[in-house]
């Protein structure tokens, strides 16, 4: 955020790139997130898949919310990510048509509260609030 407090001395910034997923969630708790949508940037995120490797308990939180949805596991990732303040634009990484037919098939699935709260926790392993 220092970064692009003092670029923005300089040029007019749109948009930050930060490593936003279930798995790298930091910048949602840390107050990151929030400065950089003060800020009236938008937030891309990289690697929203954690490169496809999500840890055990993860994966398997995300099998069972999308199972319960009639979705894919990835799209349920992906929903968690849109829910987060200012909506960030997750950057794919996959050259693989599928997963990318099957990311904009889920564009419009949403996580009620509780559901979003308890990937969290399934990803960072305790309780968040
Ligand atoms: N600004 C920075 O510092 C920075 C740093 C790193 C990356 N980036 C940018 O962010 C982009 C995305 O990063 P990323 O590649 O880490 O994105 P990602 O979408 O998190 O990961 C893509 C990888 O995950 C695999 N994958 C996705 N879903 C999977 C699943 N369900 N099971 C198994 N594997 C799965 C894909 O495999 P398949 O290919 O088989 O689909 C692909 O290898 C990069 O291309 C780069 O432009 C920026």
């Amino acid at each position: 955020m220092l970064h692009c407090q003092a670029l923005a001395q300089r040029v007019p910034l749109r948009c930050n790139q930060i490593e936003l997923s279930l798995q790298a969630q930091h910048g949602v708790w840390n107050g990151g997130l929030h400065a950089l949508q003060a800020a009236g940037l938008q937030v891309l995120a990289w690697s929203p898949m954690a490169g496809g490797r999500f840890g055990e308990r993860l994966r398997s939180a995300l099998e069972e919310v999308a199972a319960d949805r009639g979705a894919t596991a990835n799209q349920v990732a992906l929903s968690w990510l849109r829910q987060l303040p200012g909506r960030p634009l997750p950057i794919l990484g996959s050259l693989r048509w599928e997963r990318i037919e099957e990311a904009l098939l889920g564009a419009e699935l949403t996580l009620d509260r509780p559901t979003w709260f308890y990937l969290s926790e399934a990803a960072r392993g305790h309780e968040v609030a």
